[in-house]
């Protein structure tokens, strides 16, 4: 027993002859539980984030119970325990906020109970990395069960996805959707419960914890709720016992060759660009580094191949059906480390071996199967065809080239990198120069963006600043700037976009997000002004402000002189604007706790005491 089982507590509490065990068993009896049952092994805790506050996640309830089937079933003990629940439609300022409070409920409650390992229950898009950091951190095994998305739904006679209500909302705002489709769409967007349904953060999180080896292999995108996935739940809590009696903790699972192998999933996914900000923090949990360099490269080598909504015409279900996650890894092995095991304990190598051999077969044991090439739907919407073309494609023939999921950026307006979601971006904006029309948080975007007087065209380049994850605490997904409507009624459907937030995962056009670093902590994003000349080059990876150093020497210097505190406050000031934020520094609390601590989005905005290479601090001394 660890130093650290014997201070917290592991499961052999339960066995202890003593008064400590007694009294262990006799809680468990007092909640009905039998003698057999309590001196069952191994103990695992089912760490849920259900919650009727977090629709995404209200169908873990359920799964729950099948997890406990399944350990049941192989002899363990298991015993469902709630930690907070993130919910992104629901949490303020932001679900990413709160995602680091959460990894340490995590932690603490895996760490601090008594149980041998933990099956984690997720959904929402920051509960999956919050319940990865922490079960990393905390290191003892785990498996994890994602919620599965809702169904589609329905739009007058065409499948609705999340994605859908974006367009929809912009008609709105332009005064064309009236008060009784407003209505209706309340109803007919959310046919059931489960996360978004297109390859939004949520689903993408769910593929990093199978390729991660956290997931069962081929659950990512069941359906909430479904049969399907309550089998795989229950195969999950057997798993779980494997585990456990292998000893196989999280920190063997996130290696740097693993991260590799999930982060180029994500890129030929298209997937959320919040993936990469969950992604470091998970290297920075395990004591390791993605540069933005390291990133950039493994972006630029991986081609798209899914044709998946929000970025692509098919639905998850397409996708599903050809095979999921699994026939994904099997179509990139050759850019992948396939060594690397699954929750199985087996290589992805041969469990997508076996998988393929065995796709004729209903029923599998472990990973799904992989299906037929010719999986994907006769899709009606968006131009695709009227032939069934799969929604996921080969690496020889991919729906984008190699640098066509995600590409990152760097240069004079970020220095510390930046993200675009190719994907979902407009290839001719791909090399772009244009004059910045600036900002200053969402309220002066709502206030603005709609005045027939902005002066913007549609090669203008939107900025929207003082909303990154110390500006705005949690860096909202607010990224995704609406095209003013005078541009918008005159047909212009996309412009190139710059912020320091963040993006949701369902939200497509050209936006460059998490720029690095954000303006409240002093980036050259807070030093930009109206008018001045930006140019993109997606291909050479670059994003620059083409202002003199002397000039923005000049303006930095402005603002210090002039504001010590608040530099994207200033920066307005400098330029001359009357629209300029109010940074307000928490006095107390978690959100002091955040301002004080939160990192940038190179180091996965996770607080610096958290990761692996924090050396500690001394305790105030005492008085
Ligand atoms: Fe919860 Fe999208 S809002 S997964
Ligand atoms: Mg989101």
């Amino acid at each position: 027993m660890s130093q650290r089982d014997l201070v917290r507590g592991g499961a052999s509490l339960f066995a202890d002859d003593g008064p400590d065990g007694l009294l262990h068993r006799a809680f468990l009896r007092g909640e009905g539980l039998s003698a057999d049952e309590v001196r069952r092994r191994p103990v695992i805790g089912i760490c849920t984030s259900f919650s009727e506050l977090n629709p995404c996640n209200a169908g873990l309830a359920t799964l729950a119970q099948a997890v406990k089937r399944g350990i049941a079933s192989r002899g363990g003990l298991g015993l469902e325990f709630p930690t907070i629940s993130l919910s992104e439609p629901f949490s303020r300022p932001t679900s990413m906020y709160l995602r680091n409070l959460m990894s340490m409920d995590v932690e603490e409650m895996i760490s601090s109970s008594p149980i041998d390992g933990v099956v984690l229950l997720a959904g929402c898009d920051k509960t999956v990395p919050a319940q990865l950091m922490g079960a990393l951190s905390a290191d003892k095994p785990a498996v994890m069960v994602t919620a599965g998305p809702r169904p589609t739904s329905c739009w007058h006679g065409e499948p609705m996805t999340i994605d859908d209500v974006w367009p929809l909302i912009d008609e709105r705002r332009i005064g064309r959707l009236g008060d009784d489709e407003w209505l209706k769409l309340e109803g007919d967007l959310n046919v059931g419960v489960g996360t978004c349904n297109v390859l939004g953060t949520a689903t993408t999180m769910a593929a990093i914890a199978e390729v991660l080896g956290f997931a069962v292999p081929g659950a990512a995108l069941l359906l909430a709720t479904s049969a399907a996935q309550n089998t795989l739940a229950e195969r999950a809590g057997e798993l779980i016992v494997d585990v456990v009696a292998r000893d196989a903790r999280p920190s063997t699972l996130v290696t740097l060759a693993a991260l590799e192998n999930a982060f180029r999933v994500v890129c030929a996914l298209g997937g959320s660009t919040n993936a990469v900000i969950h992604l470091v923090a998970l290297a920075g949990r395990a004591g390791l580094t993605l540069t933005v360099d390291t990133l950039r490269t493994w972006a630029a080598t991986t081609p798209l191949l899914t044709d998946v909504r929000p970025s692509g015409r098919y639905l998850l279900a397409d996708f599903e059906r050809s095979g999921g996650v699994p026939a994904l890894v099997r179509e990139l092995a050759p850019l992948l480390d396939t060594s690397r095991p699954t929750v199985t304990g087996a290589s992805w190598a041969d469990t997508v071996t076996e998988a393929a051999q065995g796709s004729a077969q209903p029923a599998r044991r472990g990973a799904r199967n992989l299906g037929s090439r010719g999986g994907g739907s006769v899709e009606r919407r968006n131009g695709a065809p009227a032939v069934p073309v799969p929604a996921l494609r080969t690496l020889a023939d991919p729906v984008a080239p190699a640098g066509g999921g995600l590409a990152l950026l760097t240069g004079t307006l970020a220095p510390g990198g930046a993200v675009l979601k190719t994907s979902a971006a407009s290839s001719a904006l791909r090399q772009h120069r244009g004059r910045a029309v600036v900002f200053d948080g969402v309220a002066d975007v709502n206030a603005r963006i709609d005045d027939p007087a902005l002066e913007v065209d549609a090669s203008s380049i939107l900025i929207l600043r003082g909303v990154g994850v110390r500006g705005a605490m949690g860096m909202p997904e607010v990224g995704h700037i609406p095209i003013p409507a005078k541009l918008a009624k005159a047909g212009v459907t996309d412009m190139m976009r710059l912020t320091d937030a963040r993006m949701s995962g369902t939200a497509t056009g050209t936006v460059i997000v998490h720029i690095t670093p954000e303006a409240a902590v002093g980036g050259p994003l807070a030093f930009v002004r109206d008018g001045d000349l930006i140019e993109v080059d997606v291909e050479a990876g670059r994003v620059d402000l083409l202002v003199g150093d002397d000039e923005l020497a000049a303006r930095r210097a402005a603002t210090l002189s002039g504001h010590s505190s608040a530099p994207s406050a200033a920066a307005s000031d400098a330029a001359g604007s009357s629209r300029a934020p109010t940074t307000s520094i928490p006095s107390r609390g978690f959100s002091w706790l955040h301002y004080q601590h939160v990192l940038q989005p190179d180091r996965g905005c996770d607080f610096d005491f958290l990761r692996a290479d924090f050396s500690g601090g001394r305790a105030p001394a005492l008085e």
